[in-house]
């Protein structure tokens, strides 16, 4: 299964992706990088260097850490 994480290079988002490649799931990171850092995505994600403008934000289709501040 594919998952999309989005702010998968901060600190939720990394964990949860972890866990996700642990459990065998293929993870797609989408981070913009604004404040993330490269390094914590795992290897094996598919990094997506991206902005979601903030209307995305409000529908995941899946997992998502939540980008408001
Ligand atoms: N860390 C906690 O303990 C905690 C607890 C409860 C809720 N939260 C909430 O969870 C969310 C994530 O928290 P965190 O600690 O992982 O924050 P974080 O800053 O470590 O991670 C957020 C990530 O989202 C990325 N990002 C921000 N705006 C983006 C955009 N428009 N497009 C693409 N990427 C974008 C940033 O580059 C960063 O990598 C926040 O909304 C926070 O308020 C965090």
């Amino acid at each position: 299964m594919n998952i999309l994480v989005t702010g998968a290079a901060g600190y939720i988002g990394s964990v949860c992706s972890e866990v996700l490649v642990s459990r065998g799931m293929s993870v797609i990171a989408l981070d913009s990088l604004i404040e993330g850092h490269r390094p914590a995505v795992p290897p094996s994600a598919v990094f997506a260097r991206s902005i979601l403008p903030i209307a995305l934000r409000s529908k995941p289709s899946s997992i998502s850490t939540r980008l408001t501040r």
